[in-house]
């Protein structure tokens, strides 16, 4: 610890030392003014700087601000740059309003695209979520100023987000609802973590000793601040001894008098206050003591969330090569409310107060393409008028290319509520397929924080997803249907053909009190790929006005330890006629059989940008991890001895090349041998059956000997085969009895095994 915090430990009362525990405000952190002690500020984050004017909670007591696209739209640019580089602008806003903390990146797991809160999630995969998550933390804090990466952990729903019990398997968390939040921790250092509302297992965030100190702090070596989501905290003195140090927003006093009763009563000690209040004053004299000044242009910033848009907004289709629209050759109609009046980000905590918006419609026009602009529907987005469909449908007649703009309401998506669908609105379903009767050129641009349904996907000739594409998404949307810009977003996310095809639709949200996660691993691809479902459009995809050819996949070595790691490089060449990016993904899929693993994992991806005809190596580097499973007989991540296949590709559903490698296991025990512990057990594990395999074969022959098929037939009612694949599933308590075996003798044999395989 600090010498100086040590000495501003000595130096604070106990009330004091409570007091710090919890925020002043809704947004700021108590002074103690007799010690220098300051009060910081802190600002959600993460699309853009929602500072507030004075003490209030609403946009309209916002700060006007720049704001940048969603997290579901920066996730699918795939690129850490452009993340960082968000983190960037925001640590510069922040440092300009004196906001100690941005409060984001939200990095939560889309379980279900249901979940009210995905527009401002990442991705259903941790590894894309944890990569772009740690760019975005290491942006802000390259200006001195904090991150808060939200919601640890494992909320996953906005119904009865407060008090829900998400009831997750172990192996389920370090796979899936961890490693995103781990993947910060390791390698951005976040200043700050914020504790999540729902309880896991039964225990809430705010008190979970298991997330917060055994895991987050002692296991992953996180060095900053927990602070609660607001409104999070119940048991605050619970909170203190689980490593949860500071409540936001203010408690009122109630708390901070439970801590000073809990000292007095010596059922909370002065060390557990202390390494609290501790955390509060790093984050507090980090901030003050390093300040930077801030300097930004709206402006620029401005241009800026356009151009991160055009990096993030995904080609779903594009038949005939309908886009780019050849603006001096052709009539084109926008419509659809969106057009003038974009969905820029979602409702609820992040929303921001927009410095200024750009349209589709002020794109065009400011670009002086002559685009003709009808409503299409009402400005609520989900009625219409005859008059206004009669409009569009006469309008798309006479067009070239008609562009109709389309998407969710707010209404539809927002922190605090879940959807129940995935539909949009019937008017806007109803005019796109009205338009599609009548043009054959017809230009889907959504709108929307979450898959929607697409009943109309084969009548419409292209689809631009722009998710929540922030203020200045109009021109992004004119620059990549005009092909000034070429899209090169791709999903981090699986559009379903239906909601019942999603992999917790039969638990999702649960019962209100709990909700099981029985689906396990199992979300996102991993779900689809592992059942081989048609899905509307999978992980990973989207496409561009040119064409890749990946080609010479090379890995540094087809046999290495797990402990050594693999090199795996391709080639990919711009075949098409325009500059392109593309966003180049590694899977790896575990051939050992050892464990229900899911078909494949990502674990590594890149985004390469080629001038027409130009030729790029991407080099991937792969480690333990990215072979291994979070082994709950071990309680630690284990890569088993065997095959993998190294797939690279597209997408999750277009694979270009695979390699098969070998791995050998540094960690030679995969579980601990009982009496309970049968011969196929071991023999799936390939250290384990080294030392089982003689014995087995004996086993067996000791039934078979040198008997004939018939010879066997007669004397049992299955076959060879069978008996071999039955005796596998024999328990070694099973020879107690035979020729003398005592169960003595079984535990001295797995004695014998277990010291074996730990030597
Ligand atoms: C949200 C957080 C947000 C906080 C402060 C909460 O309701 O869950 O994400 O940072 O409010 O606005």
């Amino acid at each position: 610890m600090d010498t100086k915090i040590k000495e501003l430990l000595s130096q604070l009362t106990l009330e004091e030392k409570a007091g710090l525990c919890s925020g002043k405000d809704f947004w700021r952190t108590k002074p103690v003014e007799r010690l220098g002690i300051p009060s910081v500020m802190v600002s959600d984050g993460p699309s853009g700087l929602r500072t507030q004017v004075e003490n209030g909670v609403n946009e309209n007591d916002s700060r006007a601000a720049v704001s940048f696209p969603s997290g579901c739209a920066t996730a699918s640019s795939f690129d850490r740059n452009l993340l960082r580089n968000l983190g960037e602008i925001l640590g510069e806003e922040a440092n300009n309003y004196n906001v100690s903390t941005v409060l984001g990146p939200a990095i939560n797991i889309k379980r279900s695209p249901l979940c009210g809160r995905n527009f401002e999630y990442l991705s259903e995969d941790p590894y894309v979520a944890g990569e772009l998550g740690a760019a975005y933390v290491k942006g802000v804090q390259s200006k001195n100023v904090g991150t808060s990466v939200k919601h640890f952990a494992a909320n996953n729903q906005e119904t009865n987000r407060f008090s829900v019990s998400e009831e997750v398997d172990e192996r389920t968390l370090r796979e899936i609802y961890l490693p995103a939040f781990e993947n910060c921790v390791k390698n951005s250092a976040p200043t700050t973590i914020m504790c999540s509302y729902n309880a896991i297992n039964g225990e809430l965030s705010s008190q979970n000793k298991w997330l917060l100190k055994d895991v987050l702090r002692d296991e992953w070596g996180f060095k900053g601040m927990v602070v609660s989501d607001w409104g999070a905290v119940y048991d605050r003195v619970k909170g203190i001894k689980a490593d949860l140090s500071l409540e936001m927003p203010y408690s009122g006093g109630h708390t901070d008098n439970d801590i000073v009763q809990a000292v007095k009563a010596g059922t909370l000690t002065m060390e557990e206050l202390d390494e609290a209040v501790s955390h509060v004053l790093e984050m507090v004299l980090n901030y003050t003591e390093h300040k930077q000044s801030g300097v930004f242009d709206m402006d620029k910033d401005h241009a800026e969330s356009a151009r991160i848009a055009e990096e993030s907004c995904v080609l779903l289709k594009n038949d005939n090569a309908v886009l780019p629209i050849k603006a001096s050759a052709e009539k084109v109609l926008f419509t659809g409310c969106f057009a003038e009046n974009p969905r820029y980000g979602g409702g609820g905590s992040s929303k921001i107060k927009c410095y200024k918006m750009t349209s589709a419609v002020d794109a065009a026009r400011e670009a002086g393409l002559g685009v003709k602009y009808v409503k299409g529907y009402n400005e609520d987005f989900v009625t219409t008028t005859a008059a206004l469909t009669d409009e569009a449908v006469a309008a798309a007649r006479e067009a070239d290319t008609v562009v109709v703009f389309a998407g969710l309401p707010e209404s539809y998506e927002t922190e605090g509520a879940d959807r129940t669908t995935l539909d949009m609105p019937q008017v806007q379903n109803e005019l796109i397929e009205k338009l599609a009767a009548v043009n054959k050129n017809v230009v889907v641009v959504l709108h929307n924080g979450a898959p929607v349904a697409m009943p109309w996907v084969d009548k419409v000739a292209a689809i631009l997803e722009c998710y929540l594409g922030g203020e200045n998404i109009g021109t992004a949307q004119v620059n990549l249907l005009f092909g000034k810009a070429n899209p090169s977003g791709k999903l981090a996310e699986t559009f379903p053909l239906r909601l019942e095809d999603t992999p917790c639709y039969l638990t999702y949200p649960g019962n209100g009190r709990t909700c099981v996660y029985s689906e396990g691993i199992f979300v996102g691809y991993r779900w689809y790929d592992s059942r081989k479902m048609p899905v509307l459009f999978p992980f990973g995809y989207g496409l561009s006005y040119t064409t890749f050819e990946y080609s010479n996949l090379k890995v540094s070595k087809s046999a290495f330890k797990d402990s050594d790691g693999v090199e795996v490089s391709i080639t990919i060449k711009n075949t098409g006629s325009v500059e392109g990016k593309e966003v180049v993904q590694l899977y790896v899929s575990d051939k050992t059989g050892v464990e229900v693993r899911p078909e494949k994992e990502l674990k590594g991806f890149d985004k390469v940008n080629l001038k027409p005809g130009e030729s790029k190596e991407v080099t991937f580097k792969l480690d333990r991890r990215s072979f291994a499973f979070w082994n709950i007989d071990i309680d630690d991540w284990y890569a088993p001895s065997g095959k993998y296949i190294i797939s690279i590709g597209a997408s999750s559903r277009d694979i270009r090349a695979t390699a098969e490698v070998d791995v050998t296991s540094t960690s030679k025990k995969a579980f601990t041998i009982t009496p309970q512990t049968t011969m196929g057990d071991m023999l799936r594990n390939r250290e384990m059956a080294a030392i089982i395999k003689p014995e087995f074969d004996q086993a067996c022959h000791a039934v078979i000997g040198d008997l004939s098929d018939e010879e066997f037939a007669k004397l049992f009612p299955f076959t060879k085969d069978a008996m071999i694949e039955m005796t596998k599933s024999n328990p070694f308590r099973l020879n107690r009895g035979k020729n003398g075996i005592t169960m003595e003798d079984i535990l001295k044999q797995v004695e014998r095994y277990n010291k074996e395989l730990d030597k």
